[in-house]
């Protein structure tokens, strides 16, 4: 039996940019989903307590296609077995272990579908934990590689390699197009609201392109994006946090402009602002979920908690460790 614990993570800067060949930063953030695998002679049993599925426990026969019976909406439960799925056929292939089965547990504390990438998380920590359980060990590049194979699967081709290596890496990452590698960064004093929401990430995508088309404008912004995660990539080796808290609040102001934030998000930004946090923004997709401040003091995290459309506020630093096995 194997346990491994991959982290989830916040842009700090260029998501949506990022779709049209500028670069992006995403950061780890101190939150992760822990997965326990165990071997077994066949078949599969998945039990999540935490994945905002009110503890579901399926069992199930991947061969057989047959369907985990749970009360919850289907597109969630195909999802969910989908990356888990998907993530053991990969550890099985790296192994070259034909059908064998597997007990799987998974807890995770990250919020589900707020875009801090917890399916990322969940992916990496499985295949870390399945192919240990089978005897092998990845790098954690490789394990980022073959999530990202998951997430491309699992998600009809609509995947960004962002979540899955910062989840497999840790720490700051810079992802431009395929090319992804790790980057420099002084502690991050993370915090983050989330309004208990999500966007629907298809569709702000698609938004973003129809108005990149019909505006000059939009297709300038999306432009000016990619020089603030420039001048971001300079401020992080330079540890200028003050430089970096602006530079987010400029890149909010931005997607803003872009249509994809939302009443509640920029109602958390404003908090966070208010209490003199060294800056805010959205992360992800937008349209709701999560927004991502920058404060050493615990102001901000105080102002979200008062903050009305605020569900959950928290701290979670830039986590320097990607995925881990934690116990055997
Ligand atoms: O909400 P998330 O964490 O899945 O991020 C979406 C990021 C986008 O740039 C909007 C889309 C993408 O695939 O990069």
């Amino acid at each position: 039996m194997v346990t491994s614990s991959a982290p989830g993570k916040v842009y700090l800067f260029g998501e949506h940019a990022v779709v049209y060949g500028e670069p992006a930063v995403p950061c780890a953030i101190e939150r992760r989903a822990h997965v326990t695998v165990e071997q077994r002679e066949s078949g599969m049993s998945v039990h999540a307590d935490d994945l905002t599925l009110d503890g579901f426990t399926v069992e199930y026969d991947a061969e057989t296609g047959g369907r985990p019976d749970v009360e919850v909406a289907d597109s969630l439960v195909e999802a969910g077995v989908g990356y888990v799925n998907e993530a053991i056929e990969q550890a099985r292939d790296a192994a070259d272990a034909g059908d064998v089965g597997f007990d799987i547990t998974v807890e995770s504390s990250i919020p589900l579908g707020a875009g801090l990438g917890s399916s990322a998380a969940v992916v990496v920590a499985t295949i870390d934990a399945a192919t240990r359980e089978l005897g092998v060990e990845l790098a954690p590049v490789d394990i980022a590689q073959r999530a990202y194979e998951v997430e491309y699967a699992v998600q009809d081709g609509e995947a960004s390699r962002a979540d899955t290596f910062c989840s497999a890496m840790g720490g700051a990452v810079r992802v431009e197009g395929d090319d992804c590698r790790t980057i420099a960064a002084p502690d991050l004093p993370f915090v983050i609201g989330y309004d208990g929401g999500a966007g629907d990430t298809g569709a702000l995508v698609a938004g973003v392109r129809k108005l990149r088309e019909d505006y000059g404008f939009a297709a300038d912004t999306v432009e000016a994006i990619g020089d603030i995660v420039r001048q971001g990539e300079t401020a992080l080796a330079e540890g200028d946090l003050a430089e970096l808290g602006r530079l987010m609040n400029f890149n909010h102001g931005l997607l803003e402009a872009l249509g994809v934030s939302s009443r509640s998000l920029d109602a958390m930004v404003w908090a966070a602002r208010d209490a003199d946090a060294l800056g805010a923004k959205l992360t992800g997709a937008g349209g709701g979920g999560c927004i991502v401040a920058l404060d050493r003091t615990p102001e901000t995290k105080t102002a979200l908690e008062f903050t009305p459309g605020c569900e959950e506020a928290f701290r979670a630093e830039l986590d320097t460790e990607g995925v881990r096995q934690e116990s055997r």
